[in-house]
Parts: C-alpha cells; sequence; structure tokens
C-alpha cells in the first residue's frame, strides 16, 4: 500500500498544509521529516482557519497517528503550546508521537540564530528567526547537540547541558556582547518538558515502518520548499534542512523502496519569503496582483508579505527532477481568475543563448533573463469548479503549459482555501 511524499516544488508556502490535510483523510499516519517551527501550514475547515508549525497537518482528523520523524529538530516549548492551542479548540493531539533521534531546539538557538542576522550588514539570508540554522549547525558539528533521547535521562541533559551552555553563553558574551543564559532556568524548564512529552518519545522509525508493512497509509509532509533545500536551493538562501523528497527517508528511517508516489506542489505563480534570487518576481508597483485579494500571501509563521512572481517553467522542471516527482498538484489557480494577460517563464536568456536547465551558481542566475510566453487570462471565477472541465478552456491550457513544462501530468487543482475546492483529475491514493 502507498506511502506519498508530499513536497513543495518552490520556495515554500505552496500550500502544503492544504493538501497533506486532503490527503489525511486517508492516511493512517502523517510524518513530517525535516524543518522545524519555521514552517507554516495552513488548513482551512469549515470556517476555522488552522496554522500549523510543527505538529503534521494530519492532526485535524481524530485517530491518525502524527509524528515527529528524527529529522524535524523540535522547540519542546513551542510544541507544547501549538498542542495547547489545537486541544482548547476540539482538537485530539493524543495521535502525536516524537522520535527519539529528534534534536532539541534549545532556548539559545532563536537567540543566535537573530543575532547572527542582526550582525550581518550583506548576505543576510532573512531567516524566520526560530533557531532552525543554529540547532541543525549543533546537530551536524556533534559536540553542542541535545536529542530527545538525552532529554528523558535527566543526568545526560544536566551534564550535555553545562558541557554546552558555556561554550554559547561564551559566544554570547565575546562576539555578541550579550549576557549569557542561565542554566538552572533552562534545566528546570527543559525538565518539565520532559515530563508532558515522554510519554510521546519513541523509536517513531519502528513505527512508520510497521505500519507500512501492515499495508496502511503513510503521508510524509515536507516543510519549506525544494528550492530551499540545503543541496538543491538556492545556496545559500536557502533553509538548513533537506525537504526535497528523498529526506523523507533520511528524516523519518524508512528506506527508499518503501515509498510509492511523491506529490509535488506548486503555486500557479511564484512567491519566495526572504533574501535571495528571484528570477520571475514582478516589481513592487504589480506585485499587489498576486499578495493581494484571494492571494493573501503574506507569511504565516512571520507575518512578512511575501515576495510574488510569475510561474516559473524552469524551476518546475528542476524540482520535478529532483524529487522524482510523480503527481503534480498545482495550488491558487483562483488567484489569476482576475488578470487579462498571465506570463509564464519557458526559459532563461544567457549570454545570448538559452539556459533550460537552473544554475547553481547565483551570479549565473543572477545574469539570466526570463524568457516569457504571454497567454490570455480567462477572467471568470474558478472556485466552484469540481472537475478540470468544468474550468474555463483557458485555464485548462495554462495548466496544460504547465504541465508540458514541469514535464508532469497534472493530478489535482486547487480552486481555494477550502477543503472543497479542489479538483481531483488522478487518484493518489
Ligand atoms: P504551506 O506552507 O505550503 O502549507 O502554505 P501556506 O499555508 O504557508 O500558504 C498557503 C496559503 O494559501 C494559505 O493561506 C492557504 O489557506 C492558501 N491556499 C491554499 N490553497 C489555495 C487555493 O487554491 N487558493 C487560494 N486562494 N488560497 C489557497
Ligand atoms: P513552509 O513549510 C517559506 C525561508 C525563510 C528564509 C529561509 C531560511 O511554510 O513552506 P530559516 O528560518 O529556515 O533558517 O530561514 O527559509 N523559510 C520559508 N519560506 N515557507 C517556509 O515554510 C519557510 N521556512 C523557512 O523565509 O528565507
Ligand atoms: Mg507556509
Amino acid at each position: 500500500m502507498p506511502s506519498v511524499v508530499v513536497v513543495g516544488l518552490q520556495w515554500g508556502d505552496e500550500g502544503k498544509g492544504k493538501i497533506t490535510d486532503f490527503l489525511a483523510s486517508q492516511a493512517d499516519m502523517v510524518v513530517r521529516y525535516q524543518g522545524g517551527n519555521n514552517a507554516g501550514h495552513t488548513v482551512v475547515v469549515g470556517e476555522e482557519e488552522f496554522k500549523l508549525h510543527l505538529i503534521p497537518s494530519g492532526v485535524l482528523y481524530s485517530g491518525k497517528i502524527c509524528i515527529l520523524g528524527n529529522g524535524v529538530v523540535i522547540n519542546p516549548g513551542v510544541l507544547l503550546k501549538e498542542m495547547a492551542d489545537l486541544q482548547s479548540r476540539g482538537i485530539d493531539t493524543s495521535g502525536i508521537r516524537i522520535s527519539d533521534r529528534a534534536h532539541l531546539i534549545m532556548p539559545y538557538h532563536p537567540v543566535l540564530d537573530q543575532l547572527d542576522e542582526c550582525s550581518r550588514t550583506v548576505g543576510k539570508i532573512g531567516t524566520t528567526g526560530r533557531g532552525i540554522g543554529p540547532a541543525y549547525v549543533d546537530k551536524y558539528a556533534r559536540y553542542d547537540a541535545i536529542r530527545f533521547v538525552d532529554l528523558l535521562d535527566p543526568d545526560t541533559f544536566e551534564e550535555r547541558l553545562s558541557q554546552v551552555l558555556g561554550m554559547k553563553n561564551n559566544l554570547l558574551d565575546k562576539v555578541y556582547g550579550q549576557a549569557g543564559l542561565d542554566p538552572q532556568k533552562i534545566k528546570e524548564e527543559y525538565f518539565q518538558f520532559a515530563a508532558e512529552l515522554r510519554p510521546m518519545v519513541t523509536d517513531t522509525s519502528v513505527l512508520i515502518n510497521d505500519a507500512i508493512k501492515k499495508g496502511q497509509k503513510v503521508l510524509f509532509e515536507g516543510a519549506q520548499g525544494t528550492l530551499l533545500d540545503i543541496d538543491h536551493g538556492t545556496f545559500p538562501f536557502v533553509s538548513s534542512s533537506s525537504p526535497a523528497a528523498g529526506g523523507a527517508c533520511i528524516g523519518s528511517g524508512v528506506g527508499p523502496t518503501k515509498i510509492n508516489k511523491v506529490v509535488g506542489i506548486i503555486k500557479a505563480y511564484s512567491t519566495r519569503v526572504g533574501e535571495g534570487p528571484f528570477p520571475t518576481e514582478l516589481p513592487d508597483n504589480l506585485v499587489s496582483l498576486l499578495r493581494d485579494g484571494r492571494g493573501r500571501e503574506y507569511g504565516v509563521t512571520t507575518g512578512r508579505p511575501r515576495r510574488c512572481g510569475w510561474f516559473d517553467g524552469v524551476i518546475a522542471e528542476y524540482s520535478v527532477r529532483i524529487n522524482g516527482v510523480s503527481d503534480l498538484v498545482v495550488m491558487k489557480l483562483d488567484v489569476l481568475d482576475k488578470l487579462e494577460t498571465i506570463m509564464i517563464c519557458t526559459g532563461y536568456r544567457y549570454h545570448g543563448g538559452i539556459i533550460k536547465e537552473f544554475p547553481a551558481s547565483l551570479k549565473v542566475l543572477a545574469e539570466c533573463t526570463p524568457i516569457y510566453e504571454e497567454l490570455p487570462g480567462w477572467l471568470c471565477d474558478t472556485t466552484k469548479a469540481k472537475e478540470l472541465k468544468d474550468l474555463p478552456v483557458r485555464a485548462q491550457d495554462y495548466l496544460n503549459r504547465i504541465a508540458e513544462l514541469a514535464q508532469t501530468p497534472v493530478a489535482m487543482v486547487s480552486v481555494g482555501w477550502r477543503r472543497d475546492e479542489t479538483i481531483i483529475n488522478q487518484q493518489i491514493w
């Protein structure tokens, strides 16, 4: 039975939350495999809107097992607050499980993330300030990292903390001229977190592999997007994890032979939050065409206005290749309903030639000019469409062009933020 990865194909915020929730209605288990509370996944149920940062977007259905895999960096205070907020809205959070191998975000991680960004005059990444980068740095540097399994053993935690905090306080003092953090306060706070979270911590790889063996449906929910991937994104303007579909294996402890499908989520246009290259970005005077109205392009985590631009076919083809996308889901088609003409980028012009492959070098990318095709808008409401054939012919043509550029058929189209504003062309499960 299928295991399906949901992955963002652009710079995040493609609508992964909506599609994860949609597919989760039939899933037994939903697994986050990377990132942390830098993510902001929106799910709209009736008149209610939920913004999830750490907890998998399957949590809104009772009875699903929702896993935070080993690849996620977890701020336990944020997790408990998110759980409490959901419980206060009547959501059952008893299905949440946390990998004993997941790394902790400690209080110095967000502090260092923000100080690092503020101290740079050039080369700012525009991070979410949630401590994601510093937590992954500690993980890969190895000496200073603390995992959930350490948190559950008070002696180990205390020993690790005293070792690490000396170094971090030194850094805060000597590099940034800031007061250090109090070890006693952190210890008390984290022991309290441990007491509350202990029943949820387990070897989640066993749970996931057992579910797959039993033929259950497992959904892996990517956060961020392919162009924010540490290896495949617009480095260094990326996040510090592996959102690409391959990250689902590493970040949850399942082998590649266990993944059956990769569902690529792509907006009908492009957005990006934070710094970094964006070839098809619209100038300030046109950005409201996409950002405002039904676009509502403001960050879920930081509230920052999202940069907006036209659909980029070079990126679509690149991300489909990197992730091995089997099913394409095009989001937010309705946002284009009122546009008279729509531009679509089919390649980059570079030094008189044409590049079809997304370049590694940001210097090359900066010298690329998008080659646009102009398509006529459909100028009518698409939100009521239930099947592809209900869409105006011009909207169908636009989707066909996206599928052609991405070299992948369109499995689903989203025409609004609600669950029922979704067109299914090809069943995923
Ligand atoms: P995620 O991070 O990929 O889960 O995406 P976000 O939640 O950050 O951003 C997607 C935004 O678009 C949210 O406000 C969703 O409610 C909204 N949304 C999702 N699908 C559609 C759609 O088809 N049309 C419109 N207009 N909004 C959508
Ligand atoms: P979801 O899961 C959009 C961006 C930040 C910044 C860069 C690095 O909702 O799609 P970080 O705090 O991760 O070190 O910031 O990555 N970023 C996102 N942009 N959606 C996200 O998540 C993002 N998570 C991080 O804006 O440019
Ligand atoms: Mg988001």
